[in-house]
């Protein structure tokens, strides 16, 4: 298949530039493009051969269920039913933005969009390039990440030039995902509100709008239990994993630096391919291996937004062994650390 890639200014937009991609929506074909978080891989959430393959396109399992893209609140009625008000408590205050919300669906959403469960998950993006492209295709998109099931997460164009030249109708670049993680996952259709992926819309944020909220065991433990099944289908796969090992290192940083210094150094003197993941902060103090700072500790945002993109970048090189330091478990570091553990495979070494 001949994939067509073209660039849009999202400050820029021109109605006329989305119409062929709202056309391939509409027709049932798959278009990537940019979201504030990462990027999505789309097709009409209601028409199960298109969503069929967007499942081919990824090799992702058919149980995983997707994210349905909606461009106005008011789309929330035709998708869910039994509404809670703290849906539109979060919606009102989170939408457009990184906020997935799980309801009860209603009929017209297929089991080969929620992967045969009774709910559905939705989201409003903040990106006006993705929402621009929902209202003006008149679908509702169901889009997962855009990378081949597995890697890490798009966050440039490039990314899902990639995993998928070849394998789907178009790709919008957009120009880099600017908070670089996932949509954080809540899910209202029972009776308490349970965070089932953390995100940059925090616990903190979001009881501050509707009370108490409860987090997903599976995605709070450092080591989970192989049997224990987290509530989102999708957190249970081995995600975001890079070709090479990766080992996270968690203590005082300057014996991490130290700890990591020794680490690269061995494999480097037996002839292995090492990466070092460092910070602004740090990366001066790394003495061996390939080093790429991450971000800055001072802007957490900046560190959420390089990860993908860092392990990626280590994938081209073929790296071998890559050794990160680590980062504060709360707030946004959560959402870091969450990602970082997966990718790691939960191999996290304890400086002391
Ligand atoms: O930021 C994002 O959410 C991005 C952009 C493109 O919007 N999308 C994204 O989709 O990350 P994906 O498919 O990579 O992750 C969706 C996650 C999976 O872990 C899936 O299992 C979970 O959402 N999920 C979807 N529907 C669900 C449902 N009804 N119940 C529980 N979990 C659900
Ligand atoms: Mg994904």
């Amino acid at each position: 298949m001949n994939t067509l890639i073209i660039k849009v200014d999202e400050l820029m937009l021109k109605p006329q530039d989305l119409m062929v991609a709202a056309k391939i929506l509409r027709e049932g074909g798959l278009v990537a493009f940019p979201t504030e978080t990462v990027y999505g891989l789309g097709a009409n959430a209601l028409d199960t051969l298109a969503a069929r393959k967007i499942y081919e396109a990824k090799g992702r399992p058919s149980d995983n269920p997707l994210i349905v893209h909606i461009s106005e609140i008011s789309d929330l009625e035709v998708l869910a039913r039994e509404i809670p008000e703290k849906a539109y408590q979060l919606a009102n205050v989170f939408w457009p933005g990184p906020l997935t919300i799980i309801l009860k669906k209603k009929d017209c959403v297929p089991n080969g969009t929620t992967g045969g469960l009774d709910t559905v998950a939705i989201r409003l993006p903040a990106n006006p390039i993705a929402r621009n492209l929902i209202a003006e295709s008149g679908v509702y998109v169901a889009a997962p990440s855009a990378n081949i099931s597995g890697k890490p997460s798009p966050t440039k164009a490039e990314h899902v030039i990639k995993d998928m030249n070849g394998k789907i109708d178009m790709i919008i670049d957009g120009g880099m995902a600017t908070l670089g993680l996932e949509s954080t996952i809540i899910d209202l259709s029972g009776s308490t509100p349970v965070i089932l992926r953390p995100g940059c819309i925090t616990k903190v944020m979001l009881e501050n709008v509707i009370g108490k909220v409860e987090v997903d065991p599976v995605i709070l433990s450092k080591n989970p239990d192989p049997q224990a099944v987290p509530k989102a289908p999708g957190m249970k796969y081995r995600h975001y994993a890079p070709e090479g090992k990766l080992t996270i290192y968690e203590g005082d940083t300057t014996l991490v630096i130290d700890a990591i210094n020794q680490k690269a150094k061995e494999k480097q003197d037996s002839g292995k391919c090492v990466g070092v993941i460092a910070t602004d902060e740090t990366s001066d103090l790394y003495r061996f291996g390939i080093v790429k700072t991450i971000g800055s500790r001072k802007d957490e945002a900046s560190i959420a937004a390089g990860l993908y993109a860092i392990l990626r970048e280590f994938d081209e090189l073929h790296t071998e062994y890559i050794y990160t330091e680590s980062f504060a478990d709360h707030s946004l570091g959560h959402a870091i650390m969450n990602r970082l553990l997966k990718a790691a495979g939960y191999r996290i070494v304890k400086v002391v």
